[in-house]
């Protein structure tokens, strides 16, 4: 089976990126031109136009002008490129601020801003959503047929808060529709502490450094009623395009791991998930540590989306200008950017952005077109791209099989963070989500990132660690799943609080306590170089900084502490539960603990991993979709790295050599990609 294509009218892989022409109209005649003869030449056939164009649209109130976007919507379409056409919430012009100063937002110490910048819209502003309607239908009725027309991209980068009066009173309905009433939010929120409790929904403010901020329950109520604001703004965005012109997708390009929002939630809003990535490439030594960070990211953000295909809708086709260091990047990295977002799902590569501004704070930020122009390093890079995917183009519309998944929930990371525990100003949620898809990745399994609310039916091994919030049913679907002969990773810190943050009683992790055989009865945060240690398998692992003392409840002990007065208590236990396992680890561990223990699950289930050897630092990733699997080896490292191709594989694409000292395995250049393809029994 294949998925249907990203965009409407796409073939194969898009190309593309983020195009304003609206920053050259007094020069339009030469550099629209040109623009187009040179997309052309680099293999794009997307662009993303309109992102923050409304000064352009609407220069005054209630003046508009489409001229200069029906001419660009007519030029793409004559040079045979897809248009994604933005709506242009992102950013205001300076007469809206002005004449409705509620659009601009109010901070969390109360202060009002004034005009400026991007993405800082309230979004509960009755006038701006009434703007953004307006606006969005007149983009559709306009453009809605225009044959260029392919994918609406809804805003830019959602994010952020506001708690302006307006805000404060959504707030409060928004919790009289969660709880109710008083007396059920006191008690969720357990407001008998410190004299909290309530009286009136009325008496209740968002958090604030100037008020309250300590409160979990205020706190966890207030980040999910800003991410439910922003998916309710980005839905009535959608709404209002959908009701002109129901047949054009709709995307909202996220940030992988961004805070504000549960992407989970509003990608199931959106028809398609689309995500921005811009790896630190230059500020480390490890190109392998990036790839890995960003493999997850790239899984994050395809789970958001259900698991189809998504879009990397940005990316630089050289530096950044907002990280410390913005330095140059290895030539072939742009390549391996580019086909690793493939590798994971995504159906595009697309950068930010085509033609670099001359002015303003990203004049110097990475472009196709740069201002030396187009006979340039990158400008031929990205025209070795746009023949890449074109090659690849078969791979469009692939899926990912399901193998393994991965639990990460913005709920969850919602309520460690806002904990009173350990080390206060970092659990290292995120980090260890990504530690465990690193060793998953390691071991050959393709991995789905999922949350709490995901279906967990055709996994083989699900991992959830730190599942320190369960939301409600969560404890008993992943019990049902090991039951039906699946492997359940939990660790440390999960079970602790329900899902409004009160403790669970009788010890973690609560409603995973038949699960995991296990009762935890404390939980040690240990100071920077201090460390545990554990035995598995005959080697020795050192802990991280977080250690559970538990006992167990009908788990068999598969490894003790070695250190400290918590010596010989169980750091690694396994239960058995129905047809399959759970196992436990108390500890936060390396990613070498994780390997050695996934290994240990493969061969007791049998499991394969997806392909043979590989030289470390070369991992692979696969693809799946009409009766074929596309298999991308890439090699993360600055130097040669060999793998064995797969029996049966044809080599669809890549740069390799064959192997001088062993004929059975092939080379793979510094950061070089291949991509194999065997037949597979399609589902
Ligand atoms: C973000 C934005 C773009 C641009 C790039 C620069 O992803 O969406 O408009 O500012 O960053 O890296
Ligand atoms: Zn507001």
């Amino acid at each position: 089976m294949k998925y249907p294509p990203v965009i409407l009218g796409a073939q194969g892989l898009l190309h593309g990126g983020d195009y304003n022409p609206e920053q050259w109209l007094a020069q339009k005649d030469i550099i629209w031109k040109e623009d187009m003869r040179l997309a052309r030449r680099a293999g794009i056939n997307t662009l993303t136009v309109g992102i923050f164009s409304w000064g352009a649209l609407e220069p005054r109130e209630g003046v508009f002008d489409f001229a200069w976007l029906d001419e660009v919507m007519d030029m793409l379409h004559q040079n045979g490129i897809r248009a994604i056409l933005a709506t242009p919430s992102g950013a205001r012009p300076p007469w809206m601020a002005k004449a409705h100063p509620e659009v601009l937002r109010v901070s969390a110490s109360r202060q009002k801003a004034l005009y400026g910048g991007r993405h800082n819209h309230c979004p509960t502003s009755p006038y701006y959503r009434e703007k953004v309607r307006q606006m969005n239908t007149l983009l559709a009725a306009r453009y809605g047929a225009h044959p260029a027309l392919s994918m609406w991209h809804i805003s830019n980068e959602y994010g952020g808060e506001c708690h302006c009066e307006l805000c404060q009173k959504a707030f409060r309905d928004w919790l009289r529709a969660r709880y109710g009433d008083i007396d059920t939010l006191n008690a969720a929120w357990w407001n008998g502490f410190w004299s909290h409790g309530y009286t009136d929904f009325d008496e209740i403010e968002s958090p604030s450094p100037i008020g309250e901020q300590t409160s979990l329950g205020l706190n966890l109520s207030w980040r999910r009623f800003c991410s439910d604001q922003t998916v309710d703004f980005c839905r009535e965005e959608m709404a209002a395009l959908k009701a002109v012109a129901p047949d054009i997708p709709c995307t909202t390009n996220m940030m992988s791991t961004y805070g504000g929002v549960d992407y989970f939630a509003l990608g199931k809003v959106l028809d398609v998930s689309s995500w921005d990535n811009y790896p630190a490439w230059t500020n480390t030594d490890s190109d392998e540590a990036v790839c890995l960070d960003t493999a997850f990211r790239h899984n994050l953000m395809r789970g958001v989306g259900g698991q189809k295909p998504f879009m990397m809708m940005e990316s630089s086709p050289s530096m950044v200008n907002w990280h410390d260091i913005n330095g140059l990047r290895m030539p072939g990295t742009l390549l391996l950017q580019g086909l690793q977002a493939v590798a994971h799902g995504s159906d595009s590569v697309q950068y930010f952005q085509f033609r670099a501004s001359r002015g303003q704070s990203e004049q110097f930020h990475g472009a196709v077109v740069s201002h030396a122009g187009a006979d340039t390093r990158v400008f031929r890079e990205v025209t070795a791209v746009g023949q890449a995917l074109k090659a690849l183009g078969d791979v469009a519309g692939c899926g990912v099989k399901k193998r393994a998944a991965l639990v990460y929930d913005w709920e969850n990371r919602w309520a460690i963070e806002q904990a009173w525990m350990l080390h206060r100003k970092d659990k290292r949620y995120e980090q260890t989500v990504i530690d465990w898809h690193t060793a998953l990745l390691r071991v050959g399994l393709p991995v789905d990132v999922i949350n709490q609310t995901s279906k967990l039916d055709g996994y083989e091994i699900i991992a959830a660690p730190m599942c320190f919030l369960l939301r409600d049913g969560f404890a008993q679907r992943l019990t049902a799943f090991a039951q039906g002969g699946g492997t359940v990773v939990l660790t440390c810190l999960s079970g602790y609080v329900d899902k409004d943050g009160l403790c669970f009683e009788g010890g973690f992790p609560g409603p995973l306590k038949d699960l995991a055989g296990v009762r935890v009865e404390e939980i040690d945060a240990l100071r920077d170089g201090q460390r545990n240690a554990l035995m598995y398998g005959g080697a020795r692992y050192q802990t991280g900084s977080v250690c559970e003392l538990s006992h167990t409840q009908g788990a068999r002990v598969v490894s003790t502490y070695d250190e400290s007065f918590y010596r010989g208590y169980p750091a690694v236990t396994k239960n058995a539960c129905g047809s399959g396992a759970c196992v436990y680890v108390a500890a936060r561990t390396g990613t070498d603990f994780m390997e050695a223990l996934l290994r240990d699950i493969m061969r007791e289930m049998h499991i394969k991993p997806l392909t043979g050897s590989l030289d470390k630092g070369v991992y692979a990733a696969a693809r799946e979709g009409g009766g074929k699997r596309y298999l991308f080896v890439m090699n993360t490292l600055p130097t040669e790295a060999a793998f064995t191709p797969e029996e049966n594989a044809a080599l669809l694409y890549g740069d390799y050599t064959v192997s001088p000292d062993d004929h059975s395995r092939l080379v793979l250049p510094p950061r070089g990609v291949c991509v194999q393809v065997v037949d597979v029994k399609d589902a």
